[in-house]
């Protein structure tokens, strides 16, 4: 694992250290739970866990993102990886190739990521609904079986149908429903009524790729909303809760996740020969956030990339990478990114947390999903 930071000051020397062990605690998890034959990985989502596929609205992104790891702009939005990339390097597989990004060397044999910025469950047949990429991993699947048919001398090269049945399908969707609701001025009660409709969309995706074979899943649910600088430096009328972020943001998308969770159990009732495992990405961000100290981030509510300054360094005009934005040394000890994503080490500390069962239901190690 490459060096995350480079140091000039002896100001960061002990946050270096924390995040030296947070690294290490992966890397030896890594190593402990590494699978011998990685699992194939399907990806769904949104700019959570998309790593590249918004080549395909064709916008242009540059450093500063991706400067900490790949030292170039990746199309993720951070400096670095995210919590998908860590999840993949745990199981000692490859990072996932966005299915759009065609110039990005299509190395599609450990699978595929459909996530792209942006995306939402609804409306349905908008790109790049959750629909949409479900359609376009249907196009996949039937491509990569035509293509690793017998006569194919590259067939190697391609998913089989025992690949597909065995892989293990994410889902990460469900933040822009609920905030593109509160943009378009809806209210707290008129945003949750849609929040049926947004979780019936997730178990349709689902019982398709269940259907199709699959039979892992692997679902995240939302993190808390009212605590990106983005909507903290955008609504005016504002109930902010003991840390500082928007409590009727905060509390839709923990109504979102009630909603999610009980459908999960209800699948895996209905579907009783597949894995469908359930993580609470929300408990572990807020807190991360509630507890900031403690991991040595000094402004969990500010973005390191933006403009503006404090408390929160977001300008809708002038965002991350365009001219005039600032951002924070490399050593700097930020939750968020850009105001919308969280920083690299934010997303290892949430990594760490993912892998260690107290937040999956049923609790299940992720090299669980290993081929056997
Ligand atoms: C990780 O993968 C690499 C190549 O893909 C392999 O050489 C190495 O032995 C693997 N490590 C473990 C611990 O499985
Ligand atoms: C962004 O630009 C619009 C249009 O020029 C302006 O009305 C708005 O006040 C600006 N917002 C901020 C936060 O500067």
């Amino acid at each position: 694992m490459a060096p995350l930071f480079l140091h000039s000051n002896t100001f960061s020397f002990f946050f270096t250290i924390f995040v030296s062990q947070v690294l290490l605690s992966l890397w030896h998890h890594s190593a402990a739970a590494s699978c011998q034959t990685p699992p194939v990985i399907f990806n769904f989502g949104d700019s959570n866990s998309d790593t590249g596929g918004l080549a395909g609205h064709g916008y242009p992104i540059g450093l500063p993102n991706g400067r900490l790891f790949f030292r170039r702009s990746t199309g993720r939005l951070c400096d670095g990886r995210l919590l998908i990339d860590f999840l993949c390097q745990s199981l000692n597989t490859s990072l996932l190739s966005p299915y759009l990004d065609s110039l990005g060397g299509t190395r599609f044999q450990n699978g595929a990521n459909f996530a792209i910025v942006g995306s939402s469950t609804l409306p349905k047949n908008v790109h790049f609904s959750l629909n949409i990429q479900i359609m376009q991993f249907l196009h996949f699947k039937s491509r990569s079986l035509e293509l690793a048919s017998s006569s194919n001398p590259l067939k190697g090269m391609f998913i089989s149908e025992d690949g597909f049945r065995k892989a293990l399908y994410m889902i990460d969707i469900g933040q822009n429903d609920i905030a593109h609701s509160f943009a378009k001025g809806s209210s707290y009660s008129q945003t949750v009524k849609l929040i049926p409709q947004i979780v019936a969309e997730i178990k349709t995706a689902i019982k398709r790729l269940y259907n199709e074979g699959g039979r892992r899943f692997w679902i995240h649910n939302t993190g808390p909303l009212g605590c990106l600088p983005q909507k903290l430096s955008m609504v005016k009328s504002r109930y902010l809760d003991q840390h500082g972020c928007l409590a009727s943001y905060n509390a839709a998308a923990k109504l979102f996740n009630q909603r999610l969770d009980h459908m999960c159990e209800d699948l895996r009732i209905e579907l009783r020969d597949a894995n469908i495992i359930y993580v609470d990405i929300y408990t572990i961000k807020y807190s991360l956030i509630a507890n900031s100290n403690n991991y040595g981030f000094g402004r969990p509510l500010m973005a390191c990339c933006g403009y503006g300054g404090p408390p929160y360094n977001y300008n809708v005009n002038i965002t991350c990478g365009h001219k005039g934005s600032n951002v924070c040394d490399k050593g700097s000890r930020f939750i968020s990114w850009d105001g919308i994503h969280y920083t690299e080490i934010a997303n290892a500390i949430v990594a760490m947390k993912v892998l260690s069962l107290h937040y999956s239901m049923p609790p299940t190690p992720f090299h669980f999903f290993c081929r056997r």
